[in-house]
């Protein structure tokens, strides 16, 4: 009995100390907030005594490893760090782990060197060469060495939560706060340690994840808290999120949708959690949705690279145009939505909300493999046929018509071709099948099709499942969804039948007469069709609106809804508009959308890269404006610092 007592008691004691562990450690240095990641790289040997001069915190201190570069290269390095990541900073090169040091541990005294200014480094020798390059927290009593997050707090309220890629594939919440009002806190590693490759295109790119792509480890919530508590973390990461890790990419975190991505606007449809802070302008306009955390982020954040958002009816194209971003919904079907929260798998895209028009290209080839050609490095063979849809006429006193006019001179200029007014009614009386106009006959169909498939996908699983947790209950669900929902339950399975008639009808015309492709891979598409996005109108957050409903009509937004084709964003500018939020004139972006025909998506891309060199479209920054600039809601007072 004694013996066996005392084996119960090892026996809990191992059980206990194998569930103490750490979960990363928040630190500052230089007055700038670091994370200490728990995921060891390596270790390393190193005299203790050669750390003396340096300070630590719980037995870490900064350093630098540098593989492969000379001593005498080290300034030139050193200062190239500073400018390529915002991870890395001077604090860091007070040790210099070197793989070509000489000595094993350490030089001679009086071997310190400047190689930053104003820094002193103690050059010691790295004898691990499996370390990649850049700052790392070193515990000195067991030589591991520890990757460094920057923190940055999230004042947009793009995130629902910072997340750690693991070394085993899944993710766990970011264990760190720093200082910031109803603002999470976002941890993003050095981009010093990934190169890019041809297996890695993405290697060290910071992704933001729309919550409907389910990751592993992770709980989602389709921006219904009920969901959230319901249902437990994934143990799987979908097809198309894995594509982009796979690649290279770093999820940093998980970024709000409108709920179950229907489109919601501030104030009153978003009940569950707060519409994110568009960064343009006054900072109180709508964020568009759903994929609203993708778009303000993008817009308001240099440190973030790209987010993974979704487009059923313009969950990415309304995001991206009044953020003044690029974004694509791109053509159905390029990569499954497993482990997606679908809308309508009829009609749900995956695509990206961007500024940078090459990493959007690798993301778009890592994402959708095979089904996207890439023609960065092609010489594509532009179609000359633009077909214009509601453009504003050219002596439109509109501030925006300037933009949208001199972007189709620049278009057809370009590519040498010529832009002809699509009256598309017009174009459907003559070559379309006999029947309803357009607008009758796709009045109903996008709110049908999404609101019954989601239906039965989502709402029914989801209401039986949470009936049997909570003794019969009915879960919280906002406005916006449960009147769409309604609106479903009123249409018919006949109905239902007859609206995907109604889109493959739509299909056929569209793909047959108006934008067929054509078999030259390097045009792809036999025409763009061309129609102006956000036209930097205001659409303050503060407003109370209409009463919602299901999403009835039919308009150029739909097109490539129904028609399966790329649609894309490009960005243009900004008008300046008076705001009534600050009695001060603001700048609100304006964008054009440009579409070709199914499978063109690589078209697009190349077209935007040349579009930017040809100075028609431009590189967004992240910002106030699109020409980057202080963010109205953060900006400081002189001289006042804010603690990141
Ligand atoms: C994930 O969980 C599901 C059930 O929820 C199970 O069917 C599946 O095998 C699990 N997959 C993995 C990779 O563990
Ligand atoms: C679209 O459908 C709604 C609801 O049935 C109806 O009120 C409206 O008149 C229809 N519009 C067109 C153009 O058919």
């Amino acid at each position: 009995m004694v013996r066996l007592s005392g084996l119960s008691i090892i026996t809990i004691v191992t059980a206990v100390s194998a569930q103490f562990t750490s979960t990363g450690l928040s630190v500052t240095l230089q007055d700038v907030h670091y994370f200490i990641s728990p995921f060891s790289v390596g270790k390393v040997s190193v005299d203790h005594k050669a750390l003396n001069k340096v300070p630590g915190v719980y037995g870490f201190k900064p350093v630098s490893v540098v593989p492969d570069a000379k001593e005498s290269d080290l300034p030139k390095l050193l200062s190239s760090w500073t400018s390529i990541d915002d991870v890395f900073q001077p604090a860091f090169a007070r040790i210099i782990l070197l793989g070509s040091a000489k000595h094993p541990h350490g030089g001679p005294p009086g071997q310190n060197k400047k190689h930053l200014p104003g820094v002193e480094s103690t050059i010691l020798k790295l004898n691990n060469n499996k370390i990649p390059q850049g700052p790392y927290f070193l515990e000195v009593e067991t030589g591991s060495l520890y990757p460094v997050h920057r923190l940055y707090p999230d004042f947009t309220g793009s995130f629902l939560e910072g997340l750690l890629q693991k070394p085993d594939g899944t993710f766990q919440t970011l264990s760190a706060q720093i200082p910031g009002s109803a603002s999470l806190t976002i941890g993003v590693p050095s981009r010093l340690y990934y190169t890019k490759t041809p297996a890695k295109p993405l290697a060290g790119v910071r992704l933001g994840v729309k919550d409907i792509y389910r990751l592993a480890g992770v709980k989602g919530s389709n921006g219904n808290r009920a969901w959230y508590n319901l249902y437990p973390a994934s143990n799987v990461t979908g097809t198309a999120v894995q594509r982009l890790i796979d690649a290279g990419a770093i999820v940093v975190g998980l970024q709000k949708t409108s709920q179950f991505a229907n489109g919601e606007s501030a104030t009153s449809d978003w009940v569950d959690y707060h519409e994110p802070f568009n960064p343009r302008g006054d900072g109180y306009q709508d964020t568009s949705s759903s994929s609203s955390g993708a778009g303000a982020s993008m817009a308001a954040y240099e440190w973030l690279d790209i987010a993974i958002g979704s487009d059923t009816g313009g969950s990415i194209r309304g995001p991206a145009g009044v953020q003044g971003l690029f974004g694509n919904r791109p053509s159905h079907g390029l990569v499954s939505l497993d482990n997606v929260m679908p809308l309508s798998p009829t009609l749900d895209t995956p695509g990206f909300l961007i500024r940078d028009p090459y990493i959007w290209d690798a993301a778009n080839a890592a994402i959708y493999g095979k089904n996207y050609k890439s023609l960065v490095s092609a010489k594509p063979k532009y179609p000359k046929k633009v077909l214009a849809l509601g453009f504003p006429a050219a002596n439109s006193q509109a501030p925006s018509a300037v933009f949208f006019n001199n972007f189709l001179t620049g278009l057809t200029k370009f590519i040498g071709g010529t832009a002809t007014t699509l009256d598309l009614e017009g174009e459907w009386r003559v070559t379309g099948p006999s029947g309803p106009t357009l607008s009758q006959l796709l009045n109903q169909t996008y709110a049908t099709i999404i609101t019954k498939e989601q239906i039965d996908l989502v709402r029914t699983p989801f209401y039986r499942d949470y009936a049997a947790a909570h003794d019969g209950r009915t879960p919280f669900v906002n406005p916006v969804p449960l009147s769409r929902w309604a609106y479903g339950d009123s249409r018919s399975a006949a109905d239902l039948e007859a609206e995907y008639k109604a889109k493959a009808t739509f299909m056929k015309w569209w793909n047959e007469k108006i934008l067929p492709g054509v078999s030259d891979k390097n045009q792809c598409s036999s025409g763009f069709v061309v129609y102006p996005g956000s036209s930097g109108g205001q659409n303050p957050r503060n407003r109370y609106r209409t009463l919602p409903g299901a999403p009835l009509g039919f308009g150029t937004s739909r097109i490539s809804v129904f028609a399966e084709v790329p649609d894309s964003v490009f960005p243009l500018g900004e008008v300046s508009g008076f705001s009534a939020i600050s009695n001060h004139n603001e700048k609100f972006p304006v964008a054009v959308n440009i579409m070709a025909a199914k499978g063109c998506d690589g078209l697009l891309v190349k077209l935007a890269q040349d579009l930017v060199k040809a100075g028609v479209v431009i590189v967004p920054k992240a910002g106030g404006s699109v020409e980057g600039g202080e963010i109205l809601m953060k900006r400081r007072f002189e001289g006042v610092d804010m603690g990141y």
